[in-house]
């Protein structure tokens, strides 16, 4: 195992699936609500971590809308992207693809360009200082309508700029993918990426539909296409990523004990499934503690640590010269 750790931590890898909310560690909460003079609903970092047990990702949801909460100013958004940005480096994160809600800024009258600009300043620093290339998507919330949807990506066409996709997320149980049939046509029109949470809670039906009628180019999570054969025929066959999240998983009671993950029977069937560490600041884990968790609870191999690395660029949204150079590097280091 110990070796094995070793090319956990030595490895280069992409980061797919992680919400910048998310990331929200309750020690800069406490710092950041201090300076906007907000009072918290616990008074100590302790007593806040201990509300982080959950039943299902609803029970998380309601939590996490109430972090973000303290969120106000650019500069919070900044120093919430900046210490992720810290944290990657620290798990040898060099690529990193990262969602934010815009909406759980806009809807308490936050305006649409704090967030975006305090995340993109972050991120021109994370690759001029820490050498950590990014993406941004821009994710919007499925419990809410698809018109108010609609309404934040026109807003977010003044900052094309600055992200290259748009995702899906909130509580997926009762909101299907079609339900943003327009949303998503819109995207395409914009020439943005799309991707969307599928198959977390929700069922393999809901993996097909967004596939099919919203057009994804990457799943997040997707473990529940394992039900249905020929759904995972069809991802092998399109050629899609799945950004599975092994850590929130288990504390979304997604799954009921690590050792019963899918991760390795999705890899051992050849889907491109990747490490990803979704909302690490809640779930008790970055990316690197993913990998280690698996990899000790499934008996992963080497070479199963590998491949999920590869994944991870692979199935990024990187351009092809520069997926390559990764792998090369990743090989070069194997070699040694
Ligand atoms: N928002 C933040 N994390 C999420 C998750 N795991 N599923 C759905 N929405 C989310
Ligand atoms: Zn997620």
């Amino acid at each position: 195992m110990q070796n094995k750790i070793e090319l956990i931590n030595k490895l280069p890898k992409a980061e797919l699936h992680l919400h910048i909310e998310g990331t929200f560690e309750p020690e800069l909460m406490f710092e950041i609500a201090k300076r906007n003079n907000i009072k918290l609903a616990h008074d100590s970092v302790e007593s806040l971590k201990a509300t982080y047990e959950f039943d299902n990702l609803q029970e998380f949801l309601d939590i996490y809308y109430q972090g973000v909460n303290v969120l106000q100013t650019e500069q919070d958004f900044y120093d919430l992207t900046w210490a992720y940005l810290q944290r990657a480096k620290a798990d040898n994160v060099v690529h990193t693809e990262i969602m934010y809600d815009p909406q759980s800024h806009t809807e308490r009258g936050i305006d649409f360009s704090i967030a975006i600009n305090g995340i993109a300043r972050a991120l021109k620093d994370g690759k001029d200082q820490l050498g950590i290339s990014s993406y941004l998507i821009l994710s919007l919330l499925r419990h809410l309508s698809e018109q108010e949807c609609i309404a934040t990506l026109e807003q977010a066409v003044d900052y094309r700029d600055k992200f290259i996709a748009i995702g899906l997320d909130s509580s997926e149980l009762g909101h299907p993918p079609e339900k943003f049939t327009k949303l998503y046509a819109r995207a395409t029109e914009l020439g943005l990426l799309k991707v969307a949470h599928a198959g977390e809670e929700g069922p393999a039906e809901y993996i097909w539909c967004a596939i099919d009628v919203l057009g994804i180019d990457r799943i997040d999570h997707g473990n529940r296409c394992l039900e249905d054969d020929k759904l995972v025929e069809y991802i092998k066959e399109k050629g899609l990523t799945l950004t599975v999240c092994p850590l929130s998983n288990l504390k979304l009671q997604v799954v009921k004990d690590l050792c019963d993950h899918p991760i390795k029977k999705m890899l051992d069937m050849g889907l491109n499934a990747t490490v990803n560490s979704d909302d690490p600041a809640y779930f008790g884990g970055y990316v690197n503690e993913n990998f280690k968790a698996i990899t000790q609870s499934l008996n992963l191999s080497a070479e199963d640590v590998i491949q999920l690395v590869k994944n991870s660029f692979t199935g990024s949204f990187l351009p092809e010269d520069q997926v390559l150079e990764h792998l090369q590097e990743i090989d070069h280091i194997v070699e040694v």
